[in-house]
């Protein structure tokens, strides 16, 4: 398949179709806050199932979890975000930029030299990335929370709580998806770094002796995830953290990176953060957060390897991953290879014509496969475009009821892929929808 994406292309898709619009637009936009349209929240909801799905249901030892985005402020002194959750800044004193100043050339840093417009740099300060609100009417320093940057310490300071309502033993994990907010001094690419984003965070909680064994099982459990997702292997790739780039909680840590359109980028985190943060909650809280093995009786701090996706990323992944054009009939197709398990649309059903009893039949079969599937009935114009409107995002099958199915009671059943298209009997379509999802794999690759 064609390597054919671009932003350009796949901005303009999102807004014509719906998967994505800038946030307050009619008021001249947010700079880099954007809202999900119909096929966008759908596919955003999607994903994240399929994590939990993975996580939660096929692990029978993590446990999912829902937690406030506002948090008591010691948890983030004692997390450490208070001192370290910070980036370096400069600004241009002439055209008055702002830049990462671990993001410009050494030779601009060094000259103070601006990358733009070669005005005077001023020296870099830490500029610390958490947002900071306040609870109850007086802005005082006693009333200051934070958003958090993170869900992870949400799960952090429930340990104790789940383990006691749920009795699980460790090796076990915890699984929460929200949103986390940092003030990022550089947003671009679209949906790709935003200050509001959602996070599919699991926290799995290891003997000390063991972590090398977990992080290892983890990272391979992470990849394969994404293979399972329909994602390109040639386009996903480990990365591993230096000694100066590990966060101020990891000891070892890799990203899993997936080639944009403008480049390798870090899709998720997979971090071995020792017994810091558990210990460090301990310290702030005065409460023991140590495990007790009630098999050799060990008490111990247990050492987190944590897995940390972006859900707003991986959902630009899948559109980038998806997107493909190719030319049919003189005429370029343009089309979302969405795996079927995350297409916002499952089925398109159209009746070939309106007459003769053809829609009033494609309805009845749109409303049977509705129970099962997200179905888009549509009775307008060629069928050639219906099918067009279809592939463009990324629905994998059609269904197209005809003169024939009033004969013997079979329909087209078309496929996006391929566009080859089979009879199939009404009474074994949704089986055989479900089935074709099941077996998907994703061709061309
Ligand atoms: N709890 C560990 C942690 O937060 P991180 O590497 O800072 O680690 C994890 O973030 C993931 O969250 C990243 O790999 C990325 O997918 C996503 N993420 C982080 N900052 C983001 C931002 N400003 N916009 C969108 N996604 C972001």
């Amino acid at each position: 398949m064609s390597d054919s994406v671009t932003m350009e292309k796949l901005v303009s898709l999102c807004k014509r179709r719906g998967f994505i619009f800038q946030s307050s637009e009619i008021y001249g936009g947010l700079a880099s806050a954007w809202d999900y349209g119909p096929l966008g929240s759908a596919l955003k909801n999607r994903l994240q199932s399929f994590w939990l799905r993975e996580m939660t249901q096929l692990h029978e030892n993590i446990v999912g979890l829902d937690t406030a985005i506002m948090m008591h402020p010691r948890v983030w002194e004692a997390s450490g975000h208070v001192e370290n959750f910070t980036d370096p800044l400069v600004d241009c004193k002439n055209c008055k930029r702002r830049f990462r100043a671990d993001q410009i050339p050494d030779e601009n840093l060094k000259d103070k030299k601006c990358p733009e417009c070669g005005g005077e740099l001023t020296e870099p300060r830490n500029f610390n990335l958490m947002f900071k609100t306040h609870i109850g009417p007086l802005e005082d320093d006693g009333s200051i929370v934070f958003l958090r940057p993170e869900t992870a310490q949400g799960i952090y300071v429930n340990f104790r709580n789940i383990l006691q309502s749920t009795r699980q033993k460790i090796p076990f994990g915890i699984a929460q998806v929200g949103k986390a907010f940092r003030n990022e001094i550089t947003t671009k690419n679209f949906i790709f770094r935003t200050c509001e984003f959602e996070q599919m965070e699991m926290q799995y909680f290891v003997h000390p002796s063991q972590d090398k064994k977990w992080f290892d099982y983890w990272k391979n459990e992470r990849i394969q995830y994404y293979y399972k997702l329909g994602v390109r292997k040639n386009k996903l790739r480990f990365s591993q953290h230096g000694p100066d780039e590990l966060a101020h909680y990891a000891k070892e840590a890799f990203d899993i990176q997936y080639e944009f359109p403008f480049g390798w980028q870090e899709l998720e985190g997979i971090h071995n953060r020792t017994d810091y943060d558990l210990k460090r909650h301990t310290e702030f809280s005065n409460k023991d957060m140590s495990y007790l093995d009630e098999i050799t009786k060990e008490r111990y701090v247990p050492y987190i390897i944590e897995t940390s996706a972006g859900l707003n990323r991986s959902l630009l992944m899948v559109l980038s991953d998806a997107y493909d054009e190719e030319t049919v009939e003189g005429e370029t197709r343009v089309v979302m290879r969405l795996h079927p398990r995350l297409a916002p649309v499952t089925a398109g059903v159209f009746p070939l014509v309106k007459k003769d009893g053809l829609a009033e039949k494609a309805r009845v079969i749109a409303e049977t496969l509705k129970e099962e599937f997200n179905i888009f009935y549509d009775q307008g114009g060629a069928i050639g475009r219906r099918y067009r409107r279809q592939d463009e995002i990324g629905t994998p099958f059609c269904v197209t009821i005809d003169y024939d199915t009033k004969d013997d009671d079979t329909v087209t059943l078309r496929y996006r892929d391929s566009m080859q298209q089979v009879r199939v009997n009404v009474g074994n379509l949704a089986q055989r929808i479900a089935d074709e999802i099941k077996a998907y794999k994703r061709t061309g690759e």
